[in-house]
């Protein structure tokens, strides 16, 4: 297939995960960057070897050889960026967490139907086997019937000029981190019909903390904490009646196996975000389907929204998806 043309919005630190599996695939090719700042964008293209600099993120979007963009902006700029994006013609890699509540990822979704895009949330670890196979193992019955989840993402987050420690760039432990916990919780649970959540705030007003219980129809549930101040630790268990499956560092997928009752199970080490950008690059040309769409972020937002709002009542919440426009 003839690659597709990828831009990107901003000079972020996670754009390796594009540029780098663009350089090793036949199906996407990075042609532009754009920086709040020109000689920001001018130095980091010839940095990356990439062809074509520009010194706002509206300048990139005017350029008609681009046909898709990677949002790796701050949070609280994904939504607007990617619909301006959407309104541009582009295709749309946003990464995670797409946006706070589903009412915005719901207009992003809007945007993109009418503009007959292809949009995606960027939950790389979704499109590695290593998630595959453990989600077939809890599908197949391995493990008896699912009844516990439990998941932790936690590290400490030194650097006090990191715009994770802002509120109104959206930063947070729960929408950086707790958001992979509540993905993997779904995936393996399905969707919450009700959530509990606890955060311990920042000085600068952000949860540096966050401690979430989702509760699935039936009798599965799922605990999780993610955080900034604590020890990096990264797993995901699923536990059943008959056994239980372990996975360490399942975000990253380092070295990646599953302990199934003591017993490894490896999987392929593939590059999870060369799978994503190849899987989208294939659904902007009609070759495949996009693995995660508007009923997946919808799920994700609707869950992080109640648990934020479980945290502020100190109440029991009910995950609810935006009224259908
Ligand atoms: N999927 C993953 O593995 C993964 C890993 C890490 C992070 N992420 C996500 O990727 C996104 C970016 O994270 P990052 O850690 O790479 O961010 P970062 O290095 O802090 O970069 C953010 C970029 O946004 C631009 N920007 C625009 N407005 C800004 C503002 N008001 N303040 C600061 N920067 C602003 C800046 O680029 P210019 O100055 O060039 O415009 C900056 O380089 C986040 O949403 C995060 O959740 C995903």
């Amino acid at each position: 297939m003839e690659p597709v043309r990828w831009g990107i919005l901003s000079t972020a630190r996670i754009n390796h995960a594009v540029i780098d599996p663009a350089r090793e695939s036949e199906k996407a090719v990075v042609i532009a960057v754009a920086s709040r700042n020109l000689a920001r964008a001018e130095t980091y293209a010839r940095e990356q070897g990439i062809e074509r600099s520009y010194g706002s993120y509206k300048a990139l979007l005017a350029d008609d050889d681009v046909e898709a963009v990677y949002v790796s902006l701050p949070n609280a700029l994904h939504v607007p960026w990617a619909i301006k994006a959407l309104e541009a013609g582009k295709h749309v890699l946003c990464e995670k967490p797409l946006g706070r509540t589903p009412e915005v990822v719901e207009q992003a979704f809007d945007t993109a139907d009418r503009q007959d895009r292809v949009l995606m949330e960027a939950f790389m670890y979704r499109h590695h086997p290593l998630t595959r196979k453990l989600k077939e193992l809890v599908d197949s019955g391995a493990l008896g019937e699912l009844k516990q989840i439990r998941t932790a993402f936690t590290f400490t987050l030194d650097n006090r000029d990191d715009v994770r420690w802002r509120p109104e760039l959206e930063g947070g432990s729960l929408l950086d981190l707790g958001c992979y916990c509540v993905s993997v919780s779904r995936l393996l649970g399905g969707e919450p019909e009700r959530v509990y959540g606890r955060q311990r705030l920042a000085p600068t007003g952000i949860d540096v903390g966050f401690t979430g219980t989702l509760e699935f129809p039936g009798e599965a549930s799922a605990q999780f904490h993610c955080a900034f101040d604590l020890p990096a630790e990264s797993y995901v268990e699923a536990i059943g009646t008959t056994g239980k499956a372990r996975v360490v560092e399942p975000f990253r997928c380092n070295d990646p196996h599953v302990d199934l009752n003591g017993s490894r199970i490896d999987v392929d080490d593939v590059d999870r975000y060369l799978l994503q950008l190849e899987n989208l690059s294939e659904a902007i040309r009609g070759k495949a389907e996009p693995l995660l769409g508007r009923d997946d972020a919808l799920g994700q937002a609707a869950t992080i929204a109640a648990l934020y709002r479980a945290a502020e009542t100190a109440a029991p919440e009910t995950p609810r998806r935006a009224a259908a426009v």
